[in-house]
């Protein structure tokens, strides 16, 4: 799958078509990679996010990029691990193939995204990376438009256990 990359690293950082925010369903901002995002954005973006109204978990919304290298920061809202029965594979799969099909509707061919979920939310990394690759992998397999899917992992640890679950 030439069109999936991995790497370890900071995503506000990425000059890419969009960038994926692990938000809450506020979407007025948090802690973690979602904080990072406004910090680097700038005050505009939690303006355009105001006027949202919020987002279900499992689904996602699209704002401008402001002051960040991409042009857009498509903002999905994962699964709290509540023991794994509140289907929260399924609204995790959800918040990969949703942001995807957002991209495609605004002909974004660079997409990168955090692990979802992974953080604060407390989903198990191995479980969510698996759904990560699948859903992504699928996704490529029947959209023709997407050149580029970057995972982004923050810490080497995370990093490590991605390409391993990428692997196998
Ligand atoms: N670049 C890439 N990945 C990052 C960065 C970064 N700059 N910073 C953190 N991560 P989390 P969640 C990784 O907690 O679990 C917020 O408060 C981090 O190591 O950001 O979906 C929201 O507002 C982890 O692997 O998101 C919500 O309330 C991954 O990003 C809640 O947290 C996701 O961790 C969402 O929780």
């Amino acid at each position: 799958m030439k069109k999936i990359e991995i790497i370890k690293g900071d995503i506000t950082k990425l000059k890419v078509d969009a960038i994926v925010n692990a938000a809450n369903e506020s979407l007025l901002g948090g802690g973690g990679v979602d904080g990072a995002i406004h910090r680097a954005a700038g005050p505009k973006l939690l303006e355009e996010c105001r006027r949202l109204n919020g987002c279900k978990t499992g689904d996602a919304k699209i704002t401008k990029g402001y002051n960040l290298k991409a042009k857009y920061v498509i903002h999905t809202v994962g699964p709290i691990w509540r023991g794994g029965d509140q289907n929260e594979d399924s609204l995790l799969k959800s918040c990969y193939s949703r942001s995807l099909e957002i991209a495609l509707e605004n002909n974004i061919n660079t997409i990168a995204f955090p692990a979802i979920s992974t953080g604060v939310y407390g989903f198990p990394f191995e479980r969510a990376s698996k759904i990560a690759v699948d859903t992504v992998k699928t996704f490529l397999s029947e959209n023709e438009n997407i050149d580029k899917v970057i995972f982004v992992l923050f810490s080497q640890v995370d990093y490590n256990s991605f390409l391993e679950v990428k692997g196998k």
